[in-house]
């Protein structure tokens, strides 16, 4: 049913994604929180599946994804892990979960892989996040960084614009970046950031790069599935490809559902016992 065809149907790995890297093939890789979306993520062929802390704004409407917690992120996280059968699963490591005391860093990791089952975690920062990244990984849990954009920052920062564009806070990424693959993580995510600076640093880095609003040099690509299926209606930036209008359809269907109702033509003979 998928227009994609997968070729290695083996689940997909931290190994398997640097591979990917060497040989040059793109990784694709889509957020999900419930297990309908992850099923179906999955069954067209995605590599990896992001339960991104972006479920505070897409499931949960806060304006931030500072107000979600672990236990939120651990509810979405079980659900899409029961879903797929070949895709990595990472879950975001949520605001003030691993920015403080790396120990207690590690026991929440801890906490997301036992309680979801999940591949990995995914945090955010640079320099500073490495001792909590070298304590995560001594318990065997695979990291992806996340630099640029970083939403968990979003009040040092002020606003959503395009992150980098000075040479001073690019070089400070250029470091970051350096700093995470040393600390052994897996990945990086790269978001917001000028397409220049995201294909300097995934050419300078042997972990794979993913991006989003990153340009096409990064060896992955990841979005918001509710933003590139068009059920977020209202979120349209320029990085954004929208692969369908399933909003638009929705409020279609219901709307068709509602009259059939009204007008006492929905059930008819045939949908009844
Ligand atoms: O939470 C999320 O969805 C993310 C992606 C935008 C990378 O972190």
């Amino acid at each position: 049913m998928s227009t994609y065809t997968v070729t290695d149907p083996r689940k997909v790995t931290t190994k398997r994604v640097q591979t990917m890297k060497q040989q040059g093939e793109k990784i694709a890789m889509i957020t999900s929180y419930d297990y309908t979306m992850a099923s179906l993520v999955d069954q067209a062929g995605i590599d990896m599946v992001l339960v991104g802390d972006s479920a505070s704004n897409v499931m949960q409407g806060n304006a931030t994804t500072i107000p979600i917690t672990i236990d939120d992120m651990i509810v979405y996280g079980r659900t899409v892990v029961r879903a797929v059968k070949r895709a990595m699963v990472l879950v975001d490591m949520p605001f003030g979960t691993y920015q403080g005391d790396p120990m207690e860093a590690q026991r929440n990791a801890v906490r997301i892989m036992q309680e979801t089952g999940a591949d990995g975690v995914k945090l955010e920062g640079g320099q500073l996040m490495c001792q909590a990244i070298k304590m995560i990984m001594r318990a065997g849990i695979p990291v992806c960084g996340h630099l640029g954009l970083t939403p968990q920052s979003i009040n040092q920062f002020g606003s959503f614009v395009t992150r980098a564009t000075e040479d001073a806070e690019a070089q400070q990424l250029i470091e970051d970046a350096k700093a995470l693959e040393a600390a052994g993580c897996f990945a990086v995510v790269l978001e917001k950031i000028p397409a220049a600076l995201a294909t300097r640093v995934t050419k300078m880095l042997h972990v794979p790069t993913i991006g989003i609003g990153a340009g096409a040099g990064t060896d992955g690509q990841v979005l918001v599935a509710h933003d590139m299926l068009g059920l977020n209606m209202s979120f349209k930036p320029k990085f954004l490809r929208i692969y369908n209008n399933l909003g638009e359809q929705i409020i279609d269907s219901v709307g068709n559902y509602i009259n059939d109702v009204k007008n006492s033509d929905f059930p008819n003979e045939n949908e009844q016992y």
